[in-house]
């Protein structure tokens, strides 16, 4: 259903052409789930931005974006804003930032139903209502009524996740949807969220920072390093193997890993403008070598790596 092929994002930056994302790769068939997980500036949201085709305009992508058969990339902006919010859906960060602070929080949910869906004011004032009644803000605890400020950020993030299952998208991308949010609240989100996914046979792209989440996510996963996927596979199978050194870094440096504290990536991530010339990782890779700092390894058996840890 989508299929990213060879994406490959340019940002102008002080008269250089800088690449952001090189040919990232992934398929997600109907009701599938993938997870986009990295550190920080890795591109994970530079990707879900290429595919609702919210890049800012001076970008210059390459590669392919299929998305229900049709090509993303190739898209007018009329027909983007009519797959975005209606077959597409997205929640971000931060809330607040989604939600408008003058509109209670049912005429917010009802706003796509009527402009994607043509409801009439009371057939979508109704669904939005059972909408929020389905994220736990029905009229006995929360209530259509309400506005932005009077609930909590796990609450607006529901209202964001209300909205943005309104017309029954195919996808649904979640960009760290929960990370400004309280740690006990997080995982009742993401659970919501998964939840109502399978339950409608939604594809699921969730970009997160926590891999706990998506090895109980998520059915693939993509490691991403300065803008290219490094490892990739079913979730199950890259966790079990973690071939790449990249993915061992960075579980050993996550909270969740089992016993042990977490050992943090030494070294820091490459500046886009100052890529080293062979694998991005190499000046952080315990197992680099000189053909790592020649040339890029290409992706093989779902490890873009020319010394992978064996199993
Ligand atoms: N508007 C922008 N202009 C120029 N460069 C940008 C812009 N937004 C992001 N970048 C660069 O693009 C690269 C990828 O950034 P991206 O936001 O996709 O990372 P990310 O993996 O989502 O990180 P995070 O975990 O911090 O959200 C980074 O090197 C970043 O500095
Ligand atoms: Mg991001």
């Amino acid at each position: 259903m989508l299929e990213v092929e060879g994406l490959t994002v340019a940002l102008p930056m002080g008269g250089q052409k800088v690449p952001v994302l090189s040919g990232v790769s992934f398929t997600l068939a109907q009701g599938g789930s993938a997870g986009l997980v990295g550190e920080s500036g890795s591109g994970k949201s530079m990707t879900a931005l290429a595919i609702m085709g919210l890049l800012p305009p001076e970008a210059q992508v390459g590669g392919q974006i299929r998305f229900a058969g049709r090509d993303l990339l190739a898209a007018d902006e009329a027909a983007l804003c009519a797959i975005r919010g209606r077959r597409i859906g997205m929640v971000f960060q931060e809330p607040m930032t989604a939600l408008n602070p003058l509109m209670s929080i049912g005429a917010q949910v009802a706003e796509p139903l009527r402009r994607h869906l043509r409801l009439s004011r009371a057939a979508a004032a109704a669904r939005a209502a059972a909408l929020l009644d389905r994220v736990g803000l029905g009229a006995g605890r929360a209530g259509p009524h309400l506005y932005p400020h009077q609930l909590s950020g796990g609450q607006r993030q529901r209202v964001v996740i209300a909205m943005a299952l309104a017309c029954g998208p195919d996808l649904l991308i979640a960009d760290e949807p929960t990370t400004a949010l309280d740690v006990t609240v997080q995982a009742q989100v993401l659970a919501l969220l998964a939840e109502l996914a399978e339950e409608a046979g939604m594809a699921l792209l969730l970009i997160t920072h926590d891999l706990g989440v998506v090895s109980e996510t998520v059915a693939q996963v993509l490691v991403m390093y300065a803008g290219r996927v490094v490892e990739q596979g079913a979730t199950a199978a890259v966790f079990a193997r973690m071939a790449h050194p990249y993915t061992r870094a960075l579980f050993a440096a996550s909270p969740h890993e089992a016993g042990g504290r977490p050992v943090p990536i030494a070294g820091q991530v490459p500046d886009p403008r100052a890529m080293p010339p062979g694998c991005a990782f190499a000046p952080r890779c315990p197992r680099a070598d000189a053909a790592c700092r020649a040339a890029v390894p290409p992706m093989r058996d779902g490890t873009a790596c020319f010394h992978p840890v064996a199993g």
